[in-house]
């Protein structure tokens, strides 16, 4: 955490400010500035390549900007490391899933609920609660978490025994067991179908009753559906904001897009 900074008009969950990412000679990042609000879901778009997973893992510490800052809740983040994030109130799921294939379900989303946990499977284990009734408390938090998504049934299955978009569910759960108060999602919408694409949606828009959401997701019916703001990336830039309606219709989006469907 770094000093406080001046407090805007409103405090964002999470800022961006003016973040340049450079691999190599590669501009991945621009001078890309992004808010979250309070209780919103912001969604970040682009053509493939244009720096959405970047912006990802600028925002959760994966990669550290060359320039600019991440402030989360008016303070700066000078560096988060990956188990940092539950202290902060934020958790995240990856595009690729990131399970545990060699413990339950349920112990999975157990290692979500632990605020000092180490990004590794075994220190996640160590730092599961040794007193009982510490243990009772998480796994009865656990299986809260999964019931509420529908999938309290594969609690004692292994993951990969499961279909995708159920184990999607279960690193879904992981994330939620912490009560973040910022949730982070890379492509969740990814192998769904276009069913399960709409109960993500209702489920994403059911969260910001407690928390923000900052969406990266390719799939623009999702994004126009569930967002409050979009940021619009092309080649690492910022070329569009607004509300779903205003960058639907933002010629700079429509070229961006050219030949597809926006
Ligand atoms: N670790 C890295 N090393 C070098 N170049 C990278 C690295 N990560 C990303 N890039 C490059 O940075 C640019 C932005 O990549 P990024 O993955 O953020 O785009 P994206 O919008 O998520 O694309 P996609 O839609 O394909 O997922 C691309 O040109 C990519 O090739
Ligand atoms: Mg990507």
């Amino acid at each position: 955490m770094g000093p406080e900074l001046d407090d805007p008009v409103r405090t964002l969950d999470l800022e961006l400010r003016d973040i340049t990412v450079r691999f190599g000679g590669l501009v991945a990042l621009s001078d890309v500035t992004l808010g979250v609000s309070p209780r919103q879901v912001h969604g970040v778009i682009g053509p493939n390549g244009a720096g959405k997973t970047t912006v990802f893992n600028v925002a959760c510490g994966f990669v550290t900007p060359d320039e600019g800052d991440v402030v989360r809740s008016g303070r700066r983040l000078s560096k988060v490391r990956p188990h940092d994030l539950a202290g902060l109130g934020m958790a995240r799921t990856l595009q690729g899933l990131g399970l545990f294939d060699r413990v339950t379900v349920l112990e999975n989303v157990m290692t979500g609920a632990d605020r000092h946990a180490r990004a590794g499977f075994l220190s996640a284990l160590l730092a599961l609660p040794r007193s009982g009734a510490d243990e009772r408390d998480l796994r009865e938090r656990a299986m809260a978490t999964l019931d509420s998504l529908g999938i309290a049934q594969v609690a004692d299955y292994y993951p990969a025994s499961l279909p995708y978009p159920v184990r999607k569910r279960v690193a879904l759960a992981r994330a939620l067991v912490a009560e973040p108060e910022l949730l982070l999602l890379d492509e969740p919408a990814s192998g769904l179908s276009s069913d399960e694409m709409d109960e993500l949606g209702d489920l994403i828009t059911s969260l910001t009753d407690r928390m923000s959401v900052l969406l990266v997701e390719h799939h623009m019916d999702l994004v126009m559906r569930v967002c409050d703001e979009i940021t619009v990336l092309d080649f690492g830039k910022v070329i569009a904001r607004g509300t779903p309606d205003e960058v639907r219709s933002d010629p700079a989006v429509l070229d961006a897009y050219l030949g597809e469907d926006v």
